[in-house]
């Protein structure tokens, strides 16, 4: 695995750790280019034949497939090992996070102390939303909202570090890479837009947060978050980077920004771990707060439409097995009508699938995409959905 950047917060881990942090993703590559991949032809030469035996009929949908698989003991197995290698994954980073947290702290502490290049903003009154508070997502312990002792910064380093590891550093050293893509793809649709103000909805450990800085410097760039632990951690991190952004703690439904203020609203792999109403509610304010002429750019797991019922079925892995209770919905939202609906003309409303996460940080994958069965993890195409107001 090539080295992750070392910034000023990054948990550092002991020889011994590095060893088991490396070994759990050599479990987590093999699950899914070697025995997750069984699960194909399990389908095919048992599975399916059954099905339409009993049934005199295909499988129409991704859920009666599921119902059929899960009876399947190789299912069960692959289902089960790539699960607990998931879980192995995180303990591997929180144990090094957790042995080092106070020293961390201390860091994150002096890194936002004293006069700095962006602000940080807490709210001690913050509402957690539901779909965050009541789950850990993707196994991470504590999820997002776990804020357990004074200046916890363990939910923005252990998803610095264990999202590193689990994408075997695709998302590029400094962790940035889908950042990068947002900003190319703002150039690339938007190439009349010099953006003077720009929000990320859900900047998590802040890492595409500071890309959209990099990109546009001439911009006031804010990372707005649910999770305490996590702003702490981006904004010292930024600050260890030389990189000014303002971070604080809201919530993307109902932000505290002005009625047209902004130019461009960025959001990253964050609406899938919310809800329908939430993501209704968040494009309704992207429009509220963007200027007449601004952006929303939305980069997400491309939607299931097109894809045959087995294709979903695999996709769908994570809405079960990983923590991810909106997965399997998202995918199958209209956002085009989701926009329209918030107020954003139809006719600025469009989809499209860009570079990897990967190749806009000029990553090689050592797996082939095609290879994977379950995420991809950075190394296939990248689905945007974006609206202009
Ligand atoms: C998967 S992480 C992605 C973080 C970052 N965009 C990235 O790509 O590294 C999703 C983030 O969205 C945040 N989030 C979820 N719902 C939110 C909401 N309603 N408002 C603001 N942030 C939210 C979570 O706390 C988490 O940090």
């Amino acid at each position: 695995m090539p080295l992750q950047f070392e910034h000023g917060v990054l948990p550092k881990p002991t020889a011994d750790e590095e060893a088991r942090q490396e070994f759990v993703f050599s479990m987590a590559q093999h699950s899914m280019t070697q025995i997750m991949p069984g699960i194909v032809s399990v389908y095919e030469k048992q599975v399916l034949p059954e099905f339409k035996e009993n049934e005199k009929r295909e499988p129409a949908t991704r859920h009666e497939i599921r119902r059929s698989m899960q009876r399947h003991p190789y299912y069960q197995l692959a289902s089960s090992f790539q699960r607990s290698t998931q879980e192995l994954l995180w303990d591997s980073v929180d144990e090094s996070v957790q042995r080092q947290l106070s020293d961390l702290i201390t860091k994150a502490e002096q890194l936002s102390g004293g006069e700095t290049l962006g602000n940080l903003t807490l709210d001690p009154e913050f509402e957690m939303p539901r779909y965050i508070r009541d789950n850990d997502h993707h196994v991470m312990p504590g999820g997002y909202a776990a804020d357990l002792r004074t200046g916890d910064i363990t939910a923005g380093a252990l998803y610095d570090r264990g999202a590193y590891i689990f994408t075997d550093g695709l998302f590029g050293e400094k962790m940035d890479g889908v950042g990068k893509s947002a900003a190319q793809f703002i150039r690339k649709y938007y190439p009349d837009i010099a953006p003077q103000k720009i929000i990320d909805f859900g900047s998590g450990m802040g890492g595409p947060t500071c890309a959209l800085k990099e990109a546009f410097p001439e911009a006031e760039v804010c990372g707005i978050d649910v999770s305490a632990a996590e702003l702490r951690y981006s904004h010292a991190r930024a600050e260890s980077l030389g990189v000014a952004v303002h971070f604080s703690q809201q919530n993307a439904e109902r932000t505290n920004f002005e009625d047209g203020s902004v130019d461009v609203v960025v959001s990253v792999t964050t609406f899938h771990e919310t809800s329908r109403a939430a993501v209704e509610n968040i494009i309704r304010d992207a429009y509220r707060i963007l200027k007449s002429g601004g952006a929303l750019v939305v980069g997400e797991q491309p939607p299931f439409e097109g894809k045959s019922p087995f294709e979903q079925f695999l996709a769908d892995w994570d809405t079960l097995n990983n923590n991810e209770p909106f997965w399997s919905t998202i995918h199958e939202m209209d956002m085009v009508a989701i926009c329209s609906k918030a107020g954003f003309k139809p006719e600025g409303v469009f989809t499209s699938m860009e570079q990897s996460v990967a190749s806009t940080n000029a990553v090689e994958a050592n797996a082939d995409p095609d290879d994977i069965v379950g995420s991809d993890r950075g190394g296939g195409d990248f689905w945007y959905f974006s609206a202009r107001k």
